[in-house]
């Protein structure tokens, strides 16, 4: 009789133990799958790689300047006395080939934004695209 409950008693025991068990599997699991949610949120969908047909400088190149040259590059500072605000002077970096070869990290060139992460394949193929147009002012 006493082996019997405490039998029972065990049996008991265990079967907590399991669901408990199966409970936290579970739990990791949740909490696996919102995890990687939120990386997924965070890092957002992959950006749009087609450049338009025809790249304006106003509605393309100059937002592009703006959020990774102007910092650096603007009338004030001038860095390397480079004013990438001027569009004479940036023509003029752009016909040469030197904006392209620095932003591309080629070698010889100077790897721009200095100091920064390398410009994104989208923004150097508009870069590209408008270079190859003839570096409209449009
Ligand atoms: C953190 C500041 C900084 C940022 C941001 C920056 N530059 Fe520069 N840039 C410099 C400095 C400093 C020089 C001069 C480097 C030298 O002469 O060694 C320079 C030089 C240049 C030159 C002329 C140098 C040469 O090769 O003759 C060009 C063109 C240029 N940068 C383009 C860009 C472009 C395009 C961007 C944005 C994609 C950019 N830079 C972002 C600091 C910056």
């Amino acid at each position: 009789m006493v082996d019997a409950t405490a039998a029972a008693l065990s049996h008991t025991f265990y079967a907590t133990a399991t669901v408990l068990r199966l409970r936290f599997l579970f739990l990791l699991l949740i909490l696996g799958s919102c995890a990687y949610d939120n990386a997924e949120d965070i890092a957002g969908p992959a950006p749009e790689c087609t450049p338009p047909a025809e790249v304006s400088y106003v509605q393309h190149i100059t937002p592009l300047l703006n959020r990774n040259c102007y910092a650096c590059h603007n009338s004030a500072l001038q860095s390397g006395n480079v004013n990438l605000q001027d569009f004479g002077q940036l023509q003029q970096q752009a016909r040469s080939g030197v904006l392209l070869g620095n932003v591309k990290h080629l070698p010889g060139y100077k790897p721009m934004p200095q100091g920064g992460a390398k410009l994104s394949d989208c923004d150097i193929a508009l870069l590209q695209r408008w270079v190859e147009a003839g570096t409209p002012n449009n």
